[in-house]
């Protein structure tokens, strides 16, 4: 009798919740839309993320993909805790303060906000079934630029502090055949190598536990395409970049019922965080687009975005620079520099930026052995300090930039005498050097004022300088800070980077004109995290140009070109011995901002009037270079051996074109392919820029062809020989 009744019950509650119509959450882009439904204190599911619907409406008549409502277990959470039936890997795992290490979240409400025409943003509040636990998933969308950011925020009130675990940033379910993840990998100088593999059942993890130079190995970023391999110009692809320069942990697990569950983060390796009743608790933002059309456009997307949400000054070109180092490493006097400023304004480059080797006197900078932490003018290499050679390059009519570290300290300094308090260390164990130094730690209120005063007193030896290279060549390794209590001491992963990203407000609350390049030994930090209080990056200590066909290639994937730094060096290359053309270097560089590091001296014969007039040529396309949409034609990681892709600018009434030879093609191969992003209807002519002693490579040179023509049949250039290059200026009649 009593089952009977508790039946009876158990249909009516069913019944019940049958009855009431879920809550449909959708957050919308110009393109795209991201579906979640949710009925209060039950579990709120994730339905659907990809293009634009017409109506929201049938998925409140609908569980999962038309699964009964009552299935509600089995569908994909909004944000999965661990605890309950959830198996997976979790997006938050949490020790409450009674021990128990379970947690279910429940849907209490959301809120809708348009921050301004662009942007909405969508809150979503969950809690705990059982516990006074409160977790917030924001997401922002930016309508035009079909983005979505993700991240979420996580208080308490109960009565002693709770151990958060793990937390991540977004979980994205998706449910396809099969899935092709692409991502990008590294060394030194070896930067953002694509790989793309068909993902297996199991799981797949891309993560850094470096803390400093976290994406120098494998960027926190990634191109997932639906069934197929991705491409181009076809094909459902989702694009995601964390914001964040630590430690991250990006993983993909291919599940039981073949959905693809993405959790994207920071790493929860030995980062337990201890979060205080009333404290909040706030996660890095996800960067995530979609397209129906390829990966092109999530490019674009992101391009898109991070000028005008994740770049400093992103409306504005960049200059191009001649910067000392590989023209000079630590060996330099006055001269040295005052003649390459002289130089380079005979070049027509428009700002000097003077590298390492400039500062310590007792410790004094001459390898990088010594002086790091001591930011004094060395008073032997530069007698007249930093402001005459400022005043000099301004005198000349260029600007002037200077390079630092402040976040490290060599062991010989004065500052590394003066406080020992301030390295991260383990303890009373031996701190190994890497590059013969030492980081600071961050956590500490103190060096963060450390670290925002250097950046002032630089700042401070001249009103003429513009321009700070920003490095950081060392990672964390016997992780450990005086600062932290000892039972806090896993807090440091996030406390680090919170402890920087505050030194970087302070500083463009302050100089919001300076422009900064955000480099970690090349291209060791290369997130949208850091790159939005940065002008542009250093994507490589590699200047070969070969190799930067490659590291440009998978850096422009997901961040743009205007803030992809890219310098012309000396042949034979420093890193690789590779002897290339003059042209080849500069029409690589020329894909991204221009720049030189070199002695000019070493420009042999007629190669100096040549980088004169490539740097002029720079000039007329880098609005379009700096400021258009990229469009990749082909890749340089196809067999053929060749690679290329253009700019076009946002009216389409101009294009740049590129096109470089990789090795040897037989004497009767041609290099052909089709354009892209240009207007079918209009026409244009085609003129060959930055040649070499009169040499062209393509034979419609001068002629003008439709936008049809030039994207439906193409082009074919004469560029079979090992690095032989061919920039095309593509302008409308
Ligand atoms: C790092 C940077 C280089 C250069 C040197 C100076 O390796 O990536 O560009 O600034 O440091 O020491």
């Amino acid at each position: 009798m009593k089952r009977r009744i508790l039946n009876f019950l158990l249909l009516l509650f069913a019944v019940g919740a049958l009855g009431q119509t879920p809550e449909i959450i959708g957050i919308e882009t110009k393109d795209m839309a991201m579906v979640f439904t949710a009925k209060p204190n039950e579990m709120a599911t994730f339905q659907y993320w990809g293009s634009k619907l017409n109506a929201n409406a049938e998925f409140a008549s609908r569980g999962f993909k038309g699964q009964p409502d009552t299935q509600q277990d089995a569908a994909p959470q909004l944000f999965p805790a661990y605890g309950g039936r959830h198996y997976l890997n979790p997006a938050l795992r949490v020790t409450h303060e009674d021990g128990v290490i379970t947690t279910e979240l429940v849907y209490v409400s959301s809120q809708k906000t348009q921050l301004d025409e662009n942007r909405t943003e969508t809150v979503i509040k969950l809690k705990d079934k059982l516990y006074p636990l409160f977790v917030d998933v924001h997401f922002i969308a930016y309508k035009a630029e079909n983005i979505i950011s993700e991240y979420v925020t996580v208080f308490h009130s109960e009565k002693k502090p709770i151990v958060i675990a793990n937390i991540a940033s977004s979980y994205i379910p998706l449910h396809a055949d099969s899935y092709y993840l692409t991502h990008f990998y590294g060394t030194w100088a070896h930067e953002m190598q694509m790989k793309e593999e068909k993902l297996t059942p199991g799981t797949k993890t891309i993560e850094s536990k470096k803390g400093v130079r976290a994406t120098q190995s494998e960027n926190p970023s990634f191109l997932l395409s639906l069934n197929n391999p991705a491409s181009e110009n076809v094909g459902e692809v989702y694009g995601g970049s964390l914001a964040w320069s630590g430690n991250y942990n990006l993983s993909f697990e291919f599940d039981e019922s073949g959905v693809l569950n993405v959790m994207s983060g920071m790493n929860p390796f030995a980062a337990e965080y201890q979060l205080k009743p009333g404290q909040i608790f706030k996660t890095p933002e996800m960067i995530l687009t979609y397209s129906s059309t390829g990966k092109g456009q999530i490019s674009r997307n992101f391009h898109d975005w991070s000028r005008r949400y994740a770049l400093a000054h992103g409306d504005k070109l960049n200059p191009i620079l001649l910067n000392s180092w590989e023209g000079a490493y630590f060996s330099f006097n006055e001269k040295t520099l005052t003649d390459m400023i002289d130089n380079a304004a005979n070049f027509g480059i428009e700002m000097f930026v003077l590298d390492d080797g400039w500062f310590g006197n007792a410790y004094p900078r001459n390898g990088d052995n010594a002086g790091l932490g001591d930011w004094q003018v060395n008073a032997k290499k530069l007698p007249r300090g930093i402001n005459y050679l400022a005043d000099y390059a301004v005198s000349k009519g260029i600007r002037f930039g200077i390079w630092i570290e402040p976040e490290m300290v060599n062991p010989e300094s004065d500052l590394a005498k003066k406080h020992p308090e301030w390295i991260v260390k383990s303890g009373k164990r031996d701190i190994l050097p890497m590059r013969n130094q030492w980081l600071l730690d961050l956590s500490n209120p103190q060096v963060q004022d450390f670290v925002a005063k250097t950046f002032d007193d630089v700042l401070a030896m001249s009103p003429n300088i513009t321009y700070i290279k920003w490095d950081a060549n060392r990672h964390v390794d016997n992780v450990g800070s005086e600062y932290l209590p000892p039972n806090e001491q896993t807090k440091f992963w996030y406390e680090y980077v919170k402890g920087l990203y505050n030194v970087y407000e302070r500083i463009r609350a302050k100089h919001p004109d300076i422009e900064i390049q955000l480099c970690s030994s090349g291209g060791g930090r290369l997130d949208f995290g850091a790159l939005k209080y940065h002008d542009e990056y250093w994507a490589s200590d590699n200047t070969n140009a070969l190799d930067r066909i490659f590291i440009q290639y998978g850096s422009n994937t997901f961040f743009p070109a205007q803030a992809t730094a890219a310098h012309v060096s000396t042949s034979p290359n420093h890193q690789t011995g590779m002897i290339t053309p003059l042209k080849f270097r500069f029409d690589v560089a020329m894909a991204g901002r221009l720049g030189m590091e070199l002695q000019p001296t070493d420009l042999k014969g007629d190669e100096y009037e040549f980088a004169k007039k490539g740097i002029e040529c720079y000039k007329q396309i880098r609005p379009v270079v700096q400021l258009g949409d990229l469009y990749r034609l082909v890749s340089p990681y196809d067999e053929n051996g060749w690679s290329s892709l253009m700019y076009v600018s946002k009216d389409k009434a101009q294009a740049v074109f590129f096109a470089y030879s990789l090795k040897y093609h037989a004497r009767t191969a041609y290099f052909e392919t089709k354009m892209n992003g240009l207007n079918p209807d209009r026409n244009y002519k085609i003129t060959e820029l930055n040649t070499r002693n009169g040499q062209t490579s393509f034979y419609g040179n001068g002629k003008v062809y439709s936008g049809d023509y030039l994207m439906k049949v193409g082009i074919s250039l004469n560029i079979g020989n090992p690095f032989d290059s061919s920039v095309l200026l593509v302008s409308e009649i």
